[in-house]
């Protein structure tokens, strides 16, 4: 039995000759019973045709019917299929009576609000469709979340039915929110839900890691949102990822905006019969990003960190975000990725010690849970690949962890090694003095080698400590202690004069420097992992 009461009979009237579908109907009398729209279409259309037509018989046999009575909207109904036969005459319309009698029929015509999409792809056979789907594209997931869309038309249909059930529920004195109405994709849910939860045998969710598209369009009335765009101008901007200014949000916001009389001049209401029904696009899958960190080495200065490209040429075979990437890519089946790290090296600097901490978002990964074990398994797969980089303390972690990785670098300390390169000759004695320097605060104009990429700024920074080390008269050692974000190469030459004071001040001679090793990183994330 359907919750309907007596009051919805016109209504329900209205919305048959108007062209709505069965579950279109039962959206605009607000029916929030789940279990209606799940009913078989065929069953449920019948239901409704018995609903409509009992009115003639309620009316004969109860005189003192309370329901107002001008106008009885079942013979308007008839009426207004029956004329539109004869203007047609192309298509074979289906009168009540005819209806009545064969049910499939109100199935023939497609709805002149969902377009379809409630009559045509709401049952077991399009579950299994995409369910099917789904599965050839092989994620791992344990539930899902549905998310259907819509061609933008089908709002300003909505909103032309809406209009239409709104001045009849006035005229009884009653009210009508456009909240009120079911939404064509919760009802759609509601029925999808279940059935697509069965095919694939996971919980289907309202929020879910695995997310499920289904899309709908019509280009047969795609034309319908146009004449928004002479009310609303502003609704309507071109976007770069758009193919068309006509979103649905931008459908929905110029809708707001247009006044009743407005839009009844400008779209029929009720809104016309379309020939064909919707066009399903494909499927699309999306789980949502894993996010895994950890520290790496890098013990060669022909390493660049990411892509090494100029003019579109390809400088260095290889990186270090593509070393570490290439494993986790495949485990995860992931379709890209995104590389971060705590700051980064040039592509001669060496770094060692515990090494730099980084983090990696793979996007849309088809598997997304391993073990400790198989995340050393891919750890063991990146040590092993080359031998130009190491990683230790690979682990998933949290998206606000990666943040959390990237905020406050600047307050960091980070040591270094450097071989540095003295025009002078030098003693042993000639570099004492440097291990006496403390908190040196310097200032860095923006290096010349980068300038290109960066603004021109002036930067303050802070040398904590300096250990230097004689080799021989041209060359000695130096461990540096800076803050994070430090040019050490500008130190050492002076970058002509742009860093102040500079090694080659201090030591009252030319000096350059030769080799750079990064020692340490001092961000404590990410957390170490036992071996
Ligand atoms: C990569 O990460 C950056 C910053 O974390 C973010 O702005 C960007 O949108 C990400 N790219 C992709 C493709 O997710
Ligand atoms: C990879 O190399 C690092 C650095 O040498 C080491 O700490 C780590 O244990 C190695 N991991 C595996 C699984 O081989
Ligand atoms: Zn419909």
């Amino acid at each position: 039995m359907l919750p309907l009461k007596v009051k919805d009979r016109p209504i329900v009237c209205t919305l048959l000759a108007a062209g709505c579908c069965a579950r279109c109907i039962l959206r605009f009398c607000c029916i929030g019973l789940q279990s209606a729209y799940r009913q078989p279409y065929e069953d449920l259309a019948k239901e409704l045709l018995a609903f409509a037509s009992a009115e003639e018989s309620d009316k004969s046999k109860d005189a003192t019917d309370k329901e107002p009575t001008e106008d009885p909207p079942c013979k308007k109904m008839r009426l207004e299929t029956e004329q539109s036969h004869t203007e047609g005459g192309d298509k074979a319309e289906t009168s009540p009576a005819q209806a009545q009698t064969d049910p499939d029929s109100a199935n023939s015509e497609v709805c002149v609000v969902c377009l379809g999409v409630l009559q045509h792809f709401c049952d077991k056979a399009f579950a299994k469709k995409v369910s099917e789907a789904v599965a050839t594209e092989r994620y791992q997931f344990d539930s899902l979340v549905l998310s259907v869309s819509l061609p933008a038309q089908l709002s300003v249909r909505e909103h032309s039915i809406w209009l239409l059930v709104k001045k009849q529920v006035r005229e009884k004195a009653m009210c009508l929110g456009k909240d009120d109405v079911i939404q064509v994709k919760e009802a759609f849910k509601w029925i999808m839900n279940g059935l697509v939860s069965q095919e694939l045998s996971v919980p289907v969710l309202g929020k879910s890691l695995f997310e499920v598209s289904v899309g709908f369009t019509h280009p047969e009335t795609d034309g319908d949102c146009h004449f928004l765009a002479t009310t609303c101008s502003d609704c309507f901007k071109p976007a770069k990822n758009k193919l068309s200014v006509f979103t649905r949000m931008a459908v929905v916001k110029a809708l707001e905006k247009i006044s009743e009389e407005n839009f009844r001049r400008q779209f029929p209401c009720p809104p016309g019969h379309p020939a064909t029904r919707c066009t399903v696009q494909d499927t699309q899958c999306l789980h949502v990003s894993v996010f895994v960190a950890g520290r790496y080495n890098k013990f060669s200065r022909t390493l660049p960190q990411t892509p090494w490209v100029i003019d579109g040429e390809r400088r260095m075979e290889s990186s270090v975000e593509e070393l570490i990437t290439a494993p986790l890519l495949s485990s995860f089946r992931s379709e890209g990725f995104n590389f971060s790290s705590s700051g980064r090296e040039d592509v001669d600097v060496r770094t060692l010690g515990n090494g730099r901490p980084f983090a990696v978002e793979l996007l849309n990964p088809h598997r997304a849970q391993f073990s400790k074990e198989e995340i050393r398994e891919m750890q063991k797969a990146i040590n092993q690949s080359s031998d130009k980089i190491r990683v230790r303390d690979l682990q998933v972690v949290t998206r606000d962890a990666v943040a959390h990785m990237k905020e406050g670098e600047e307050e960091k300390t980070k040591s270094y090694g450097a071989l540095i390169w003295t025009l002078r000759p030098i003693e042993k004695d000639d570099i004492e003095f440097i291990n006496d320097i403390k908190e040196l605060k310097i200032a860095q104009k923006t290096p010349l080698r980068v300038l290109h990429r960066r603004p021109l700024a002036v930067r303050q920074r802070v040398i904590h400590t300096m250990t230097a080390r004689f080799l021989d008269t041209h060359h000695f050692h130096l461990n540096l202690r800076t803050q994070a974000g430090t040019y050490i190469k500008e130190f050492v030459h002076g970058d002509f004069g742009r860093t102040k004071p500079n090694l080659c001040e201090l030591m009252k001679t030319d000096t350059d420097i030769l080799e750079l090793d990064v020692e340490s990183v001092d961000v404590d994330w990410p957390p170490a992992i036992e071996d």
